[in-house]
């Protein structure tokens, strides 16, 4: 399944959508390239989860945790390249106790669940147009 964003807003929408399909255990693999969107899909999943939380990029801290109708684990896996790395981060003791939402899950990809919702977000024409593909989730 595929859906062209337009804008930031829009993602922030699709996020919001996709929230309400969630039952507070998943992987949410995030997939794209630096400003690809996929903070502002994850902004759209917390408010949708009606979390107040400040979203933002956990770049430094690797793991943002925010409280809404489930608790919400957002990762940056940037500058995890390794195994311990991942360990470290407690990634581990996150699974099943919330929902994951993981930046740069290129790193990481070898160890996703068998069920993770992989979204992959691609630039599309223009500065403002987002293509953005879910894999493991039917509709959203
Ligand atoms: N259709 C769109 N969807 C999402 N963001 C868009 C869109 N069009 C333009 N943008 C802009 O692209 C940027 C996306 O930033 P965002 O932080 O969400 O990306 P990111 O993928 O998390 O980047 P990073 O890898 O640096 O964390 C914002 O500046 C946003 O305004
Ligand atoms: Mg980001």
């Amino acid at each position: 399944m595929e859906i062209i964003s337009l804008s930031c807003k829009e993602t922030e929408m699709i996020g919001k959508k996709l929230a309400g399909n969630l039952s507070g255990t998943e992987v949410i693999a995030l997939f794209g390239n630096l400003g690809a969107g996929k903070t502002s899909l994850v902004r759209g999943i917390a408010l949708g989860l009606n979390s107040e939380d400040d979203v933002t990029s956990p770049t430094f801290s690797i793991v943002n945790e925010y409280m809404g109708k489930y608790p919400i684990y957002h990762f940056d896996m940037y500058r995890i390249n390794t195994y311990e790395d991942l360990y470290s981060t407690g990634y581990f003791d996150y699974l099943d106790n919330g929902i994951l939402i993981i930046e740069w899950s290129e790193n990481i990809e070898a160890i996703l669940p068998e069920d993770a919702i992989k979204i992959f977000i691609r630039y599309g024409k223009g500065e403002s147009e987002r293509i953005l593909r879910f894999e493991g989730i039917d509709e959203i």
